[in-house]
């Protein structure tokens, strides 16, 4: 094969979701549907541009929700069929739960050994998190690594690209960091085993040029985050109970979209109102034609119209973005013994190429 035709390769992409159940709209438009655009991405000759791993993040629902593990297998489930339902192909992708790939938790070991604490303790979503859910005793080892384990799951398949929201920007670069201190401690052309303090080592390795890239160093592909405002007007979110769900029946999308709240200076149907900061126009904003987000300005800043007849055609395009989702939802819902296939296949090839990665971290360790 000549070089041009072996940079042609696909690229590799990886991303994950933990599995908080059924997942709603600010999800997809936030992360599952750009995972399906770059599923479907072709090179001029028709061939796919990315080689694409997707994943029900199992193991990192653990590390807030050790405690009581009694929703996880219906919260996989559900997200799994949402993956499905979302439009991941398993034809295109490989889709899998991180716990069928042992490879992902003996990497992950690897790296605590080397990972500094302090990386950890200065990661923002640490103590965030640790705030946000007090009434969870979250001081364990397992929360603190959850950033390891990420990169774990990003570095066993030597991803190039990570697409997420700005969200876990962070752990993609704490994954770099994880990576590039592998590189320099087990990349080095035989210097692994001489007796320097690791401080005069890692000073030496900065200076090398031929250190082996064991472990490349992850890009992050941001996501285009359009506002998704809920029912509320705060960002969409479970915690928030204000979600609309991609499996929702039309009568509940409509029923939630009624009570959403608007303007809140247009109180009567004659006041006229500034769709600028209306979280329901927000919503046209992501779902509606030009033609539909131009009369509901017009009709809002008018009063032409009432904000009954406003939400009723964002419903309209919210029920005409799911109805393709629901019908693939309701086909896997009703072949369960497709979807497990789906996931044996996908945990079956996701091994194969993770494998080949613990062979060469092996191997550089000294492991074999
Ligand atoms: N932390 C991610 C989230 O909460 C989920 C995740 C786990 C992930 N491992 C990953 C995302 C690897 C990208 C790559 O959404
Ligand atoms: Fe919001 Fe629409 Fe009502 Fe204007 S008409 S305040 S944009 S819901």
């Amino acid at each position: 094969m000549s070089d041009a035709m072996k940079s042609a390769a696909p690229k590799r992409v990886l991303s994950g979701m933990r599995p908080t159940g059924r997942l709603h709209l600010g999800n997809y438009m936030g992360a599952l549907k750009n995972w399906v655009a770059l599923q479907n991405e072709t090179l001029p000759d028709g061939s796919p541009k990315y080689e694409c791993y997707f994943f029900v993040a199992d193991y990192h629902a653990l590390t807030t929700d050790y405690a009581d593990t009694s929703g996880l297998k219906q919260n996989v489930r559900d997200v799994v069929l949402d993956f499905l339902a979302g439009g991941l192909d398993p034809a295109r992708s490989v889709i899998f739960r991180q716990s069928h790939v042992l490879p992902h938790f003996a990497l992950h070991n690897l790296l605590e050994m080397i990972t500094p604490l302090s990386w950890l303790e200065r990661v923002p979503t640490y103590k965030d998190q640790q705030e946000q859910l007090r009434e969870k005793d979250l001081a364990t080892i397992g929360f603190l690594g959850y950033p390891v384990l990420q990169s774990a799951d990003i570095l066993i398949y030597q991803a190039e690209f990570v697409p997420v929201g700005q969200d876990q920007a962070a752990h993609v670069e704490i994954t770099r960091e994880i990576a590039r201190r592998f590189n320099h401690l087990y990349g080095g052309k035989g210097k692994v085993a001489d007796a320097k303090s690791d401080k005069e080592r890692l000073a030496e390795l900065e200076q090398e040029t031929d250190v082996r890239q064991i472990l490349p160093e992850p890009k992050v592909l941001l996501t285009p985050s359009p506002k998704l405002p809920g029912t509320d007007g705060r960002k969409m979110s479970k915690s928030y109970g204000n979600t609309i769900l991609l499996s929702d029946p039309e009568e509940q999308i409509r029923a939630k979209l009624k009570t959403m709240v608007t303007d809140p200076a247009r109180v009567r149907r004659t006041d006229p109102g500034n769709p600028d900061v209306c979280p329901v126009f927000d919503l046209h904003k992501v779902l509606s034609s030009a033609e539909v987000q131009a009369q509901a300005a017009e009709g809002c800043r008018t009063a032409g119209i009432g904000c009954i007849q406003c939400k009723g055609w964002v419903a309209d395009a919210v029920v005409a973005e799911l109805k393709p989702i629901q019908t693939r939802r309701a086909y896997f819902e009703a072949h369960p013994a497709e979807v497990d296939a789906v996931l044996h296949e996908g945990a079956r090839r996701a091994n194969v190429r993770a494998s080949e990665t613990l062979k060469q971290v092996y191997a550089a360790v000294g492991l074999e």
